[in-house]
């Protein structure tokens, strides 16, 4: 029968307990992780989420009762066990923080029995996604779950107390509000007051925070949770949280120079790592040209090289034709991978496949000389080798190549730069590089609406010396954005904003917008702007993507309690699932019938 706390403190979390405690008496609670009787003793390793210690229980200094309940104990039982703190006697355990005491039990209670659970709650547990997730509040007991969830709550802690040093104030703003722009499809909640109208949850703060400046909280700074319909990938969740700010009165350089001191900080303080300020800046166009990405990572070389020139006369179709239709010809060495079986090589462009390639051409380059290509019978042997010269290919080299338009080519060779760096081990997974993007493009072509859209959201500032050509060539704006980005990862974002009434209007117009339509969507900001705006900028972090990379985790998952599958759906609590009629009804809600296919 479970035993109830009357009476009883804890003193102590197991790993608190430490050998200059010897002799002392304690009151530790927690689950059996394990428990082995041997006749007259029996051993537990008490588990809590500061760790694991090992009990004993000895017939006799304990009283009979207290022993033959000890005898009953199985793993994640939950116990209340006072004792005294001794030396061990066996064996040291080198694995545990506690592995030199342990605590001689005098009275035990059983506060909870316990099923056996369907996975065992251990470190790098081998169990599979689906079963962790539907059992999570027990796959949350394992201690590395716990670790990062610790680290998570240690992060936010200090980031509060980092941003109220600089004078910002938090402040909340709602859930249920009108959708906000950020690219992605709006999850709504329907109105039961207003039948047929609806909220959109936030995207992100991102109308509010501006409006919070046009108030005067001239640094605002908050922990949001964001809503976003959109496809689920390792670093993505339909609900996440931002640490999401705004400053008035700043520029670029300004929202930088506080963000890299707060970075700084956190790291020394969480991980005791230095990050070397001025954090390093780079242009989007140069990252596009050097990485074929935006969010670079810099732990490691094979940066691409646009070979367009050196193969425009050649006599190869595929290289020819994407220069005549305005693209390029980039290349990669995969230093010292020449002799790559040919298996693999079309595993990479399978690969290259997935990210828009028709294919992926190739020099494998062997230790004595020989030039192994997919094309070489449509080269001469001077182009061929002015072509090698061109990419540093050396003996030993795999010169991987793709020839599209650019933005193929960058999808292409930035993704399989990536890729070949993990299958090689080219990074040191303890390094951090962080690297400011900047100048982004203000506007992007959308194929699909056939019309500019907002790289970033229509709100974003564009650089004064582009403002002639919004109306010229508003393809080549930059943008007065920057994206953080730690390890190939985009960890935040954000943006001087549009503070000036014939700008925003420019702006509206580039994207296609009538002025009607601006006013119905973004209004209330708009109208807002018309009584005192100051300048502002701000930015946001991804809070998962921080911790994630800070706990060495594959997925974000790994650091959100209680996180949703790439259906968006919760395998815990069964959730989204269907309403009754009655609420339905009172929400004024038809559900139409599934069409069959
Ligand atoms: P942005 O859309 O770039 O900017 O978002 C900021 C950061 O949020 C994280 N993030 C996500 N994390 C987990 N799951 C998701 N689905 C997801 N989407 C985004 C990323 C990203 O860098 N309002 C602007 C910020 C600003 O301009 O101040 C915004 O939301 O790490
Ligand atoms: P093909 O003439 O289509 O057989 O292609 C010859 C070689 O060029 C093969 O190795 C293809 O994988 C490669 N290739 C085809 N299209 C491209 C492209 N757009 N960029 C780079 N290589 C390509």
């Amino acid at each position: 029968m479970a035993e109830s706390m009357q009476g009883l403190h804890r003193s102590h979390r197991c790993a608190e307990v430490t050998t200059e405690m010897a002799g002392a008496r304690v009151t530790l609670m927690g689950w059996v992780q394990k428990a082995r009787n041997k006749g007259g003793i029996v051993f537990v390793d008490l588990r809590d989420r500061s760790g694991i210690i090992q009990l004993i229980f000895e017939n006799g200094t304990i009283d009979p009762e207290g022993f033959e309940k000890a005898g009953k104990l199985r793993s994640e039982f939950v116990i209340a066990v006072t004792g005294t703190v001794e030396k061990r006697q066996g064996a040291v355990n080198k694995n545990l923080a506690t592995g030199e005491i342990e605590i001689r039990a005098e009275s035990l209670r059983i506060l909870s029995e316990a099923d056996v659970p369907p996975f065992p709650i251990e470190e790098n547990s081998k169990t599979k996604d689906e079963v962790r997730l539907k059992y999570r509040y027990l796959d949350l007991r394992r201690p590395d779950l716990q670790r990062n969830l610790m680290l998570r709550s240690k992060v936010a802690m200090l980031t509060r107390q980092f941003f109220e040093k600089e004078g910002f104030l938090e402040i909340e703003t709602p859930i249920l509000t009108k959708s906000t722009p950020e690219g992605a499809r709006d999850y709504l909640v329907p109105s039961r007051v207003h039948p047929g109208e609806f909220y959109g949850l936030p995207q992100s703060p991102q109308i509010l925070k501006q409006l919070l400046m046009c108030s005067g909280y001239d640094r605002y700074i908050q922990i949001a949770k964001c809503f976003r319909d959109e496809d689920l990938r390792a670093d993505r969740q339909p609900e996440f949280t931002q640490i999401d700010m705004e400053l008035s009165f700043v520029d670029v350089d300004d929202v930088i120079d506080v963000n890299e001191r707060y970075l700084a900080f956190l790291f020394k303080e969480v991980m005791d790592i230095e990050v070397p300020l001025p954090i390093q800046r780079m242009s989007w166009q140069e990252a596009m040209d050097r990485f074929g990405s935006d969010k670079p990572d810099l732990r490691f070389g094979m940066e691409l090289k646009n070979v367009s020139d050196l193969v425009k006369d050649c006599g190869f179709g595929v290289f020819t034709t994407a220069l005549e239709n305005g693209g390029s010809v980039r290349g990669i060495n995969v230093s010292g991978q020449g002799s790559m079986p040919r298996k693999k090589i079309d595993k990479l462009v399978e690969f290259a496949k997935g990210y828009g390639a028709k294919g992926l051409a190739y020099i494998a380059l062997s230790e004595d000389g020989k030039v192994k290509s997919s094309f070489a019978k449509f080269m001469s042997e001077e182009e061929m080798q002015s072509l090698i010269q061109g990419m540093d290919g050396k003996p030993g080299d795999l010169l991987l190549f793709a020839a599209d338009k650019n933005k193929v080519v960058y999808d292409v060779l930035g993704a399989l730069r990536v890729e070949l760096a993990k299958q090689l081990e080219l990074f040191d997974k303890d390094e951090f590089k962080f690297v400011w993007i900047t100048e982004f493009p203000l506007l992007e072509w959308s194929e699909e609406e056939n019309r500019y859209t907002a790289m970033h959201h229509p709100f974003t500032m564009l650089m004064e010396e582009d403002l002639p050509l919004l109306d010229t060539e508003p393809g080549k704006v930059r943008a007065k954005a920057y994206d953080i980005v730690l390890n190939g990862n985009e960890i935040g974002g954000g943006s001087v904003r549009i503070h000036q009434n014939d700008i925003q209007e420019k702006m509206f117009e580039a994207l296609g917008f009538t002025k009607e339509a601006a006013y119905e969507q973004f209004g209330f900001l708009l109208n807002a702007f018309k009584y005192g705006v100051p300048p502002h900028a701000g930015l946001a972090y991804g809070l998962d993507r921080l911790v994630m990379l800070m706990a060495k985790a594959d997925s974000i998952r790994e650091v959100i309690a209680f996180p949703k599958v790439k259906d968006a759906s919760c395998l815990m609590t069964e959730t989204p699932g269907p309403v009754s009629e009655a609420q339905l009804e009172e929400l004024g809600l038809q559900i139409k019938p599934k069409q069959e296919n």
